[in-house]
């Protein structure tokens, strides 16, 4: 293993060799949060295929990741609305590494706009990426690997339904419908070794999601608001999915747990009165 790995690895409260012999299926683990949760889970010992609709970012960000942790990273393009492509995606991702334990649907797509605004086709892209992909992925996971070998099924959520978040109404419900579905595969795949769980990020600054939906201008007045006084970061999220996908996580299942340093607790819309 490189010594680059040990940097990777810096700071983990986890053992090394956590996850040595599994594979992840990250979906959007080419960028922003998902990127750093396949860094520590291939800091811990997995290999991984990362997807999103973008084969070039792919390829820079596993070259990246593999160079950083001594593991082995493939980038493989496909869109999780479309299930054919999804069922590509797992296809190629057992022919290289021969299994898939864990998988964390973290693709998404947002934007700021009031309900009044939006038209049909642009409410029902958000619900496809998040909560179709979700359920797509999981599905086709499901078929070609975890039921036969179980394993550990991630889904990244938010804590925008938990009260009620303007300008963001498809995301919210898409997230909600996840939470959903992360109870429900948990009830109905748990007797098969798999667990099903969730992580709901609150803010997580220098990501595609802050930049997206919190104005500039909000962002100081977001942090006070935030009860630890600031945004999270993404090596926190990470590290709430390494504990999610160890054994030390082994009687959890159908939770989505909240890690936003106390955000939603503070205020619905963090930033935005
Ligand atoms: P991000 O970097 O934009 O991540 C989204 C990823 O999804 C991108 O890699 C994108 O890649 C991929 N994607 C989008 N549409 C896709 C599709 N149809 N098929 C396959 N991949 C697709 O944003 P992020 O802020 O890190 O968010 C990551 C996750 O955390 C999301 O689930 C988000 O809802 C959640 N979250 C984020 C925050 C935050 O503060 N950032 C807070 C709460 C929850 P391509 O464009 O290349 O396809
Ligand atoms: N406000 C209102 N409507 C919007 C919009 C905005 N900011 N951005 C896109 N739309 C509408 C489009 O007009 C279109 O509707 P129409 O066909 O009726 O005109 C619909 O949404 C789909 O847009 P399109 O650009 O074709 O979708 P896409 O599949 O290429 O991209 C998005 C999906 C829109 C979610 C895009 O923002 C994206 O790729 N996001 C990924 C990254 C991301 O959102 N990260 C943050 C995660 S929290």
């Amino acid at each position: 293993m490189s010594s680059l790995a040990g940097a990777a690895r810096a700071g983990s409260v986890f053992r090394d060799d956590l996850f040595e012999g599994k594979v992840a299926f990250v979906t959007g683990g080419g960028s922003g949060i998902c990127r750093g949760i396949t860094e520590a889970l291939m800091a811990h010992g997995a290999d991984a295929v990362i997807t999103s609709r973008s084969q070039e970012r792919l390829d820079a960000a596993a070259g990246a990741l593999a160079e950083t942790t001594g593991r082995r990273c493939l980038g493989v393009a496909c869109d999780v609305r479309e299930p054919e492509t999804v069922e590509q995606a797992l296809d190629t991702a057992l022919e290289t590494f021969g299994r898939v334990d864990i998988v964390v649907n973290g693709a998404a797509g947002n934007f700021l706009a009031p309900a009044a605004q939006l038209s049909y086709n642009a409410f029902r892209t958000v619900v496809s990426i998040d909560t179709l992909g979700t359920y797509n992925v999981s599905r086709a996971a499901f078929d070609k690997a975890l039921r036969a070998g179980g394993g550990v099924i991630v889904n990244i959520s938010a804590t925008l339904h938990y009260g009620a978040t303007p300008l963001q109404p498809p995301a919210a419900a898409a997230k909600a419908a996840v939470d959903s579905m992360t109870r429900t595969l948990a009830l109905e795949w748990g007797a098969l070794g798999i667990r099903v769980v969730g992580v709901a990020p609150g803010p997580i600054a220098g990501t595609e999601g802050v930049d997206r939906l919190l104005p500039k201008h909000l962002k100081e007045k977001a942090e006070k608001q935030i009860p630890i006084r600031r945004m999270g970061r993404i090596d926190e999220i990470a590290s709430v999915c390494v504990f999610l996908c160890s054994d030390a996580a082994s009687l959890v299942t159908g939770e989505t747990v909240v890690a936003d340093g106390g955000a939603w607790l503070a205020g619905r819309s963090i930033g935005m009165e």
